[in-house]
């Protein structure tokens, strides 16, 4: 089968589907998602969107942009940062044009509620209860599914990027001249390897917390993107920064891990371990909401010291019919597993949540290949630094998607269908007799990036970690020239590829900067 399309978006979040909204009217648009259209990251948001709406004496841009560059320990790209920032009135906007309902202020109805959360010196975060992005994305899919000129492919998986490579050319890294003609997927329900050709292509693929076993992230989250440009011979940047969540739900039972947002702490929670003692302010003067580094590594460090694999977040001081009305989805989980957060501390632990960096993009959103845009968390824009600020991404996903959809409108037409593409080959391939190589591969992979690649590393711990990665990379590509393509098989090698990328990076900075601590470099370099 073949699918030709002016616009192709990979992934369904806010950034897929803002960038097909904003491109729809000027062509055809074909989304491909490689589960349900609304399983993404997006869903799972809680917190809310960071935005500065009106200047005012206690907030204004600067004060986000300040916010946004010290969370991202000095290693922002401050143009990013400010046009981002600047954006986000606009962004906001289409949100709500597209349906998106964030709470009001009971007793202004003209005005949004805002919470704060660690980092931000202000309450600046639009949200929708403690379940934001379940919102947004409910808003979104049912303007995609109502648009005429947008087609939706549900469990289509990218497998491959087309480009020059599959028309017989040799393509270079860092060379400039590659070109992206679109997607070869695999469509989960029949098997069938399909072709789809585009003139542009939007990479919107999100992240991949799933290399690691304690994750906030769905299962779709295996760094599909990152790995498919790396193949492709584009570039991706900053890999080593992985953000830890301080405070997921310790719930051994459960994975992914149930989020606590940090708007939590924002609304007064106090961070304690066993022994009752609210420590962070033993690590940072800004205590419980220091920027998410500072208080993940505080938490791994209490964790580490008490020999304990949890510690406390504490409501029990704050208004019980406040903390139910303004977290209703939190409170109803605890309560789901015996704990009444009125009454009981919840045990939390810090948790894999996102990608500061990924695929390099300009400040337009287009990559190091031709006619492929990215959005979102498979980009690396700059913004975050070493370091994302909370509520920093969601925003980050509907900009680039605007600033990609303006130049992919222009661009579009200089491109054209390669019908010479070739059709998938995969002669001479079997279904795998033994799925528990796979499955085994996938456990292994992600124990060694908890075990060494973590929040804390050390030269030792990574070259550990890239020895033992190696072995199962190598296991992987052979099975993969020999096997029929599988959502498992592709997930897995991309996750091996994501995480080299990730110890090559972390390899590379021979300092403790944002999310990148090693234990041999304490500090930041001097420059
Ligand atoms: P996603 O929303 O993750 O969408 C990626 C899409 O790509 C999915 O549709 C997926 O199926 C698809 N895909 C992936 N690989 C393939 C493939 N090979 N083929 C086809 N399709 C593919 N950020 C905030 O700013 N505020 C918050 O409050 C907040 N809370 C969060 C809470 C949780 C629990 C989590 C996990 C994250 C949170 N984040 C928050 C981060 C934020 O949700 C994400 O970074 C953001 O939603 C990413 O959007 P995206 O469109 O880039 O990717
Ligand atoms: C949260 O609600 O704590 C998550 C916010 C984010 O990841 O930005």
């Amino acid at each position: 089968m073949r699918i030709t399309t002016d616009y192709l978006v990979i992934g369904s979040g806010l950034a897929g589907l803002s960038f097909a909204l904003k491109v729809a009217e000027t062509g055809t648009v074909t989304i491909i998602s490689k589960t349900k259209l609304d399983e993404t990251n997006t869903s799972y948001a809680q917190g809310g969107i960071a935005a500065v709406l009106e200047t005012s004496s206690s907030d204004n841009f600067q004060k986000h942009i300040d916010d946004t560059l010290v969370a991202g320990a000095g290693i922002c790209d401050k143009a990013a940062v400010e046009k981002v920032i600047e954006y986000a009135p606009l962004a906001i906007k289409d949100l709500v044009s597209w349906g998106t309902q964030f709470d009001k202020n009971e007793d202004n109805q003209d005005t949004f509620d805002l919470h704060r959360e660690g980092g931000h010196s202000n309450h600046r975060i639009l949200h929708h209860k403690d379940n934001t992005g379940f919102e947004v994305q409910r808003a979104l899919c049912e303007k995609v599914r109502s648009h005429k000129n947008i087609t939706i492919y549900e469990n289509f998986f990218a497998v491959d990027l087309i480009t020059q490579h599959h028309l017989g050319n040799l393509v270079k890294r860092h060379q400039g001249d590659i070109k992206c003609y679109g997607v070869y997927a695999l469509n989960l329900e029949n098997h069938k390897v399909v072709t789809i050709l585009a003139k542009a292509t939007m990479l919107a693929t999100g992240g991949s917390g799933q290399l690691f076993l304690t994750t906030t992230n769905p299962v779709v989250a295996t760094g599909d993107g990152f790995a498919m440009v790396y193949r492709a011979k584009g570039i991706v940047d900053n890999m080593e920064f992985v953000q830890f969540h301080p405070t997921a739900l310790y719930n051994p039972s459960e994975s992914p891990n149930f989020l606590i947002t940090e708007a939590m702490r924002g609304f007064g929670a106090i961070l304690r371990n066993k022994n009752n003692e609210a420590f962070m302010t033993r690590y940072d003067e800004r205590g419980n909401l220091a920027p998410r580094d500072i208080v993940s590594r505080a938490i791994d460090n209490e964790m580490k010291k008490n020999g304990d694999d949890h510690v406390y977040l504490d409501c029990r001081h704050l208004d019980a019919e406040a903390l139910k009305e303004h977290f209703p989805h939190i409170y109803e989980k605890c309560l789901s597993i015996g704990i009444d957060i009125t009454k009981d501390m919840i045990p939390v632990t810090p948790a894999a949540h996102y990608f500061c960096g990924g695929v390099k993009v300009d400040l337009e959103g287009r990559t190091s290949i031709k006619y492929l845009y990215a959005a979102g968390e498979t980009t690396c824009t700059g913004l975050h630094g070493g370091n994302r600020l909370a509520s920093n991404s969601l925003l980050e996903a509907i900009a680039y998607a605007d600033f990609a959809s303006k130049v992919a409108i222009k661009e579009k037409d200089e491109n054209e269908w390669q019908h010479a593409i070739p059709d998938w080959n995969d002669e001479g391939t079997s279904h795998p007799e033994e799925m528990i190589l796979i499955t085994q591969s996938l456990k292994e992979v992600r124990q060694i990036l908890s075990n060494y690649v973590g929040i804390v590393r050390s030269e030792v711990r990574l070259k550990r970690a890239f020895n033992r990665l190696w072995t199962i990379y190598s296991e992987t590509e052979e099975l993969y020239q020999q096997t029929k393509l599988s959502r498992k098989l592709c997930e897995l090698r991309n996750l091996i590829q994501v995480g080299y990328l990730v110890i090559k990076a972390a390899k590379a900075r021979k300092e403790s900067v944002g999310a990148h601590y090693m234990a041999d470099y304490p500090n930041k370099k001097n420059k």
